[in-house]
């Protein structure tokens, strides 16, 4: 078997495909406007060989306020004449300049190879989303087909003396159509193509690579030339080319800073009252307890700390990792609450407690009694505690400070499935199976690090989102650990050969589409949090909405 068999496996759901009875027809993107619209090198087929691909045909494709124009190609392969007539739906006709169509409405599809092209030039008067519907029907006998291809239209309204960077930076609602197009593109490449041909194009690319080769981002480079691509189609590189524009922010504390918030923080250790541990690693105790403040006001809290044999290292880190999300007010963050600091014993770091649980022994536990009467968790749930995660991580990404390790042991929630994002102090030793050293002395969470991290370090907001989309999967698997057959020093190689999680059982499709999305390769090509969230709200009213 052939390794794009193999990914495309991984990302395929399922292409159902009806055969016209008889006429033998071609209609697709052709690369330029696949790469236009969704940045890959692929061509997507809408009829291939008289073969319907209902499921791209499903799938809307949002239309960037910049792209005025789309374009399909298409060719009759059979012997028979066959008559079209196309038609265009606008839903916001003030929205745009007359739309245009450069072939005639009605007419017979063209024997050799057409492009036509739909032009569509927004007015910059009002803002909008347009779903513009093109059908195309076909006069086949004895059944004509009516295919109906849909775009969703974006427009800007532009106000003069408002500088486009502006525009440029209103977030575009994406579906998740993007995965989506992975499937279908792939679905094309099972179809068509040979081991042979994968050879030769391979060949040709890292030439083509080599003769274009330009001084680029460093730390990308290394992963350049093995996104998922259609080895059909002679690749484009320009994609790749553009610079980053995501952003870098910088938040680990310096020793100064972390002196001052621990000092901030500094409560008596005698006002603290340890009661039952709750979690236990070789070194780190978690204790729930209560702690009575100045004004004798008894609050439960949850305390963090090590145990005698900890060492000088580990407590270091434990404070300064209890510290990285010190300061951030949200209903979805549990913040550190005190610190207790003494010579000659263990810190303790204080949190609020409101009986809650670690999210990853909950849902280890509603795995355990999944069978019986304990409770399993509904897609509708798993929605809202992955949007109450997107607000928190909004939030902090506002501030400016990155998590770097988001994964479900580093949330709480509690009965009422509220979840609260933690810092990760201790879940090296409260959860080591989740962590890995790689030849160096540093113990990172492999697993859920994005292919910048773990090539080369880097740590970017659309990193946490690669690590969000695998937290979203311990979600709707219930805390089984991702790529357990990996080889942890094997994930780079994995990952750059296009490999990914795949659909737990029982996943709706809306919501792997979603998570297959923030493991894209390049950084850019992930969506951002508050992308996802219009995403996954959007999917949430579609569940409540027949409830
Ligand atoms: C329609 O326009 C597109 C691009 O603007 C062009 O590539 C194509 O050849 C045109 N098709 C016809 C039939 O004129």
């Amino acid at each position: 078997m052939n390794i794009y068999v193999l990914k495309c496996a991984l990302l395929i759901f399922f292409s159902s495909a009806t055969p016209l009875c008889n006429g033998l027809l071609n209609i697709f993107l052709n690369t330029e406007e696949v790469q236009k619209l969704l940045g890959l090198d692929a061509e997507l087929y809408y009829v291939r060989q008289g073969v319907i691909n209902q499921y791209a045909l499903n799938f809307v494709i949002p239309v960037s306020s910049k792209i005025d124009s789309l374009h399909f190609t298409w060719q009759n392969l059979g012997n028979l004449p066959l008559q079209y007539n196309i038609n265009l739906d606008v839903q916001h006709y003030e929205a745009f300049d007359a739309p245009n169509l450069n072939i005639s409405k009605t007419g017979l599809v063209p024997t050799s190879d057409q492009t036509f092209s739909i032009h569509l030039p927004c007015t910059a008067l009002i803002s909008s989303e347009s779903d513009v519907l093109i059908s195309i029907n076909i006069a086949l006998i004895p059944t004509p087909v009516a295919l109906k291809i849909r775009r969703k239209k974006i427009c800007m309204k532009i106000e003069t003396g408002l500088n486009t960077q502006a525009v440029d930076a209103v977030p575009i609602r994406i579906n998740s159509v993007k995965v989506f197009y992975y499937a279908a593109v792939c679905a094309g490449i099972l179809a068509a193509t040979s081991v042979m041909c994968i050879a030769c194009v391979y060949v040709r690319n890292k030439q083509t690579r080599t003769a274009e080769e330009a001084p680029t981002n460093q730390s990308f480079t290394s992963f350049l030339p093995t996104t998922i691509r259609n080895p059909t189609t002679s690749s484009s590189y320009s994609s790749f080319r553009r610079m980053p524009s995501y952003s870098l922010i910088e938040e680990r504390p310096t020793s100064k800073d972390l002196q001052d918030r621990i000092a901030e923080l500094t409560i008596q250790r005698c006002r603290v009252c340890l009661q039952n541990v709750i979690l236990e690693g070789t070194f780190s105790r978690v204790y729930h307890g209560t702690y009575t403040n100045e004004g004798t006001v008894e609050e439960e809290v949850l305390v963090k700390t090590v145990t005698d044999h900890a060492s000088h290292v580990q407590i270091s880190l434990l404070l300064q990792e209890g510290m990285s999300m010190y300061a951030l007010k949200h209903p979805n963050i549990l913040s550190i609450l005190g610190v207790s600091f003494q010579e000659n014993s263990s810190p303790f770091l204080l949190y609020p407690f409101h009986n809650y649980t670690n999210l990853k022994v909950f849902l280890q536990k509603c795995k355990m009694c999944s069978e019986g009467v304990a409770h399993t968790l509904t897609t509708q749930e798993v929605v809202d505690m992955a949007l109450q995660i997107i607000e928190a991580m909004n939030y902090m990404h506002k501030k400016q400070i990155l998590h770097k390790d988001l994964a479900a042991r580093n949330c709480v929630v509690d009965n009422r499935l509220k979840v609260q994002i933690t810092d990760n102090a201790l879940s090296r030793d409260l959860f080591p199976s989740d962590y890995h050293c790689l030849g160096d002395n540093e113990n990172r969470p492999i697993k859920w690090l994005a292919l910048e991290g773990l090539i080369s370090k880097t740590f970017l907001t659309r990193s946490d989102v690669w690590s969000f989309g695998v937290l979203l999967w311990e979600l709707t698997t219930l805390a089984q650990q991702p790529y357990v057959e990996i080889d942890p020093f094997e994930m780079s190689a994995y990952l750059k050969d296009g490999y990914r999680l795949a659909q737990p059982i029982n996943c709706p499709d809306e919501l792997f589409a979603v998570m297959a999305y923030c493991w894209a390769m390049h950084p850019e090509d992930r969506p951002t949090f508050v992308q996802l969230q219009v995403c996954l709200k959007e999917f949430y009213m579609q569940l409540t909405r027949y409830v």
